[in-house]
């Protein structure tokens, strides 16, 4: 609860399947959290839409549900700090505000024959040189080409300079300042796929390649540091609005993973992988990404990221899809009954394949089943599959050049799964550290808003803040590891290219 003369930080965390609230005090404590599910909408295969509209009311609700809950007014609240979803991508009309198409989530693989053609026609080191990212429909880029190309009168509405394109961030400020403020930070900025990392600008050839006008884009600021005052409607007294990370991003931040060579898996509806390279931004030879960390006070941090598609939402598709299991967390039980999968081997291929194998084109492909397989081997093999994904992010770090990992700094709702997290030991043969805190993307926002309305004093006052919850020490034998590890690319070369183009 409240105490007197407290200022509070309040983290919005726009999700993939959820909009949170978290409300924290000056010493980073949580005071409250609000969390509310919204629509998933799957119009075709391989497309993945929200309501921008529900993005806002489940955010904006949670947000006032927290403070009430908590008993502190806005006034009280020194800073908003926000975290999202990334790359998702909403349209909207700078006049009503009113969004012209769903949101296209990340996960919509509607653009993959677009980024065919593009990477046919050579355009596949350009891209990669000025925005670090790989030619993908996971980027915003497509997406946005695809909303002004296929909605009736989009194009044109744009060339007017009628439109306004944000990513989730983008459209809560957007909100939240009844449309006073059309923003993003570097590190979403970093995402769409228009935004050149080393110029810290929009990248003119890129907006010609994806025929983006320029005018429907926010203008890019720090990731901590005043951006704009949310209106006295949205939350009874205007707040400073002082941070905007991508969710991994911020995770990262929560993490404390501040210097170069630290690094933190994530384990949400994917799994995000980000090492902390410095100032310099480290080209991948193994299909990884270039991104944006965070921008303070102009000096830009950037990351190596390993982008898995599937990861905590393998265990929702046990639950919704299958009915193996009632609730998320009977899985650690169900999985744990049998010492080994017996040979299944699940390829979470879902919504096609992220790094480092970017295919588009995989689904998810269950091989290796005998007359003797249950659906405790199924379950155990779907918690493999997020730690087999981790391992091969790990390994195309280290091609990269990464240090050796002496242990992995894991967070997000999957990671209290005990079981996963020995798995992930076992595979990954370093141990696997889970702090305290786990909701660390909540907290990186929180820290990076709380640095900038002073409430936190500096990043290295918040390194004495992460503390360990549990260390999982890796068990397996390298043979046995090695054979594992073998199966798992067996059966990711069944999964790719299984999908119609
Ligand atoms: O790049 C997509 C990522 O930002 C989604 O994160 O936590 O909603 O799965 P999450």
């Amino acid at each position: 609860m409240r105490k007197d003369g407290m200022t509070y930080i309040l983290a919005l965390d726009q999700g993939t399947t959820s909009s949170r609230a978290i409300l924290f005090d000056e010493k980073a404590r949580v005071l409250g959290c609000a969390q509310q599910e919204f629509e998933q909408i799957f119009p075709k295969s391989g497309w993945v839409e929200h309501n921008p509209a529900q993005i806002w009311s489940t955010q904006i609700d949670c947000a006032r549900r927290v403070l009430q809950q908590a008993g502190v007014s806005a006034s009280e609240v020194a800073g908003i700090g926000i975290t999202n979803q990334r790359e998702t991508t909403v349209v909207w009309n700078r006049k009503t505000g009113e969004p012209i198409y769903n949101a296209i989530v990340w996960q919509d693989r509607r653009t993959a024959a677009l980024c065919d053609k593009l990477r046919e026609r050579g355009h596949a080191a350009a891209v990669a040189d000025a925005t670090g990212l790989v030619i993908d429909s996971y980027f915003s880029a497509t997406k946005l080409a695809w909303v002004l190309n296929n909605v009736p009168g989009a194009r044109a509405q744009a060339e007017r300079g009628e439109l306004a394109f944000g990513t989730i961030d983008t459209w809560l400020i957007w909100n939240l300042t009844k449309g006073a403020a059309h923003l993003t930070d570097a590190s979403n900025a970093s995402r769409t796929m228009l935004y050149n990392i080393h110029t810290h600008a929009w990248d003119d050839e890129l907006l010609a390649l994806f025929d983006i006008p320029r005018y429907v884009l926010p203008s890019v600021v720090d990731t901590s540091g005043f951006m704009a005052v949310s209106s006295a409607d949205a939350l009874g007294a205007p707040i400073p609005i002082a941070a905007a990370a991508g969710d991994q991003q911020a995770a990262t931040f929560g993490q404390t993973c501040f210097s170069a060579g630290e690094a933190k898996n994530t384990y949400g509806t994917g799994c995000f992988m980000l090492l902390n390279t410095g100032h310099d931004a480290v080209r991948s030879h193994n299909r990884l990404l270039t991104t944006v960390g965070w921008r303070i006070a102009g000096q830009t941090h950037y990351m190596l990221e390993g982008s898995v598609f599937m990861g905590g939402a393998v265990v929702q598709w046990l639950r919704d899809g299958l009915g193996l299991i009632q609730s998320s967390a009977e899985v650690e039980a169900l999985a744990g009954s049998v010492p080994s999968t017996d040979g299944v081997t699940l390829v979470p291929a879902f919504a096609g394949l992220g790094a480092p194998h970017w295919d588009p084109y995989a689904r998810g492909t269950l091989v290796g089943m005998t007359r003797g397989s249950t659906k405790a081997h199924i379950a155990r093999a779907a918690l493999e599959s997020i730690a087999l994904q981790t391992v091969d992010l790990v390994q195309a770090m280290q091609r990269d050049g990464a240090k050796p990992l002496t242990e992995l700094r894991v967070d997000g709702g999957a990671s209290n799964n005990n079981l996963l997290m020995q798995i992930q030991a076992d595979l990954l043969g370093v141990p696997v550290v889970r702090p305290t805190v786990t909701e660390t993307t909540a907290l990186g926002a929180a820290y990076l808003a709380g640095l900038a309305v002073g409430v936190y004093e500096s990043q290295a006052s918040l390194l004495e803040k992460w503390q360990v919850d549990a260390r999982f020490e890796p068990t397996m034998n390298m043979d046995e590891r090695g054979a594992l590890l073998d199966r798992w690319h067996r059966a990711i070369e069944r999964s790719k290219g299984w999908a119609d183009a």
